[in-house]
């Protein structure tokens, strides 16, 4: 589908305003240059969109959109790389599958990938005018935590979610475990980034504790930024789509637990998380933040100067993966790259 067909259809559905656009995949791989940064391959598999400079070890000095030569997202001067660890089918006889990714509602002829928003106001609120800041060079931040195994452990972090798709724009109820149950088209997996920053730091030793949530309130709610992070910057969410569907109808395991694994081997679903390193050239992210009454179908491209490239043109942008091993797309593993193996957390049998 081209950009221009895209924007036409979106003026058919209700508006979402504020900027939603697609990152067909770059790569699936066990590289973190966030987390693990020089290491290859890294703990646990990844799947990673945006700019082609992506690489096990990404120095914040280094000019990223400088480097990168394409990028997989709708905006071309989004160099950024945003990942997340990618989900597994545990079938009845215990070894492993890659579960595939899906373009998403609108995007269904990307390549895989994610789709990315970036909000000044509340996803519901249709008019998106208020200030936010946008990151600066060299800056990442990460959500989420790879050991939390218990409800109360996933509480700390708001909103990462699991929409079971009934239908392909199912968007409620969203829970933070693991669907329980079959999903007609799929499992969507929102993920949401804090807004408030401290105004100093790229970059943090946990990666997290640069950034905060509002002080009371939400960002939705326009709640405060604490005066430790006093700068309110846009909310970035990704939603990724799961295509589950091919494994309704494998058998699942006998004890009725749930299929579904995250790659560094959580079967809950409460060490959902992400990553996001920035890498917009120039000003090209705060222009598009300071349009106002950011209607992504109508202001945002034109007003900000922004310019976008097809879909097709984004599936052509990828990269040979620097770790070469077999991930489970068309065979069934027996442990889950790395060596890790389904865990349930201690609520489970
Ligand atoms: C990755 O980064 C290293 C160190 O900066 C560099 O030597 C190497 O060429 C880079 N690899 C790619 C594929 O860009
Ligand atoms: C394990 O289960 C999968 C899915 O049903 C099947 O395709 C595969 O052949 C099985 N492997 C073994 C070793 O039985
Ligand atoms: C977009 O381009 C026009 C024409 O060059 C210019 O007047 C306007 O200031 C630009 N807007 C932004 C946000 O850069």
């Amino acid at each position: 589908m081209h950009w221009f067909s895209f924007l036409t259809l979106a003026l058919a559905v209700p508006s979402s305003a504020l900027v939603r656009f697609h990152c067909s995949q770059l790569v699936t791989e066990r590289l973190d240059p966030l987390v693990d940064p020089g290491l290859v391959p890294s703990s646990h598999v990844h799947q990673i969109v945006g700019g082609n400079s992506f690489n096990s070890s990404m120095d914040p000095e280094k000019d990223m959109p400088g480097e990168s030569t394409c990028t997989t997202c709708q905006f071309t001067e989004d160099f950024s790389n945003y990942w997340t660890a990618v989900m597994y089918f545990r079938a009845h006889n215990g070894t492993y599958k890659r579960v595939p990714q899906l373009g998403n509602n609108q995007f269904e002829k990307a390549k895989g990938g994610l789709t990315i928003y970036y909000m000044q106001d509340a996803i519901y609120d249709s008019k998106q005018v208020s200030k936010v800041t946008a990151f600066k060079t060299g800056f990442r931040m990460f959500i989420g935590d790879v050991r939390a195994r218990t409800l109360a452990e996933a509480a700390r972090y708001r909103y990462l979610t699991y929409v079971c798709l009934d239908t392909w724009t199912t968007r409620s109820p969203e829970t933070i475990a693991f669907p329980g149950r079959k999903c007609k088209e799929g499992i969507m997996t929102s993920l949401r980034f804090p807004t408030c920053w401290d105004g100093k730091n790229l970059d943090s030793p946990d990666h997290k504790s640069h950034m905060s949530y509002p002080e009371t309130g939400t960002f939705e709610s326009g709640g405060p930024c604490p005066a430790t992070h006093p700068v309110r910057t846009a909310q970035v969410m990704y939603e990724v789509v799961w295509d589950t569907k091919p494994f309704n109808n494998l058998e699942w395991p006998a004890d009725g637990s749930n299929p579904f694994v995250w790659s560094f081997g959580d079967a809950t679903g409460y060490a959902n998380h992400a990553d996001y390193v920035f890498g917009w050239k120039g000003n090209a992210l705060q222009r598009i933040l300071d349009t106002q009454n950011c209607q992504f179908n109508t202001n945002c491209i034109k007003e900000s100067n922004s310019t976008t490239q097809t879909i097709d043109k984004m599936n052509s942008c990828t990269q040979k993966a620097a770790v070469t091993e077999d991930i489970g797309v068309d065979s069934w593993l027996t442990e889950l790259p790395g060596g890790f193996q389904a865990e349930y957390g201690p609520g489970s049998a």
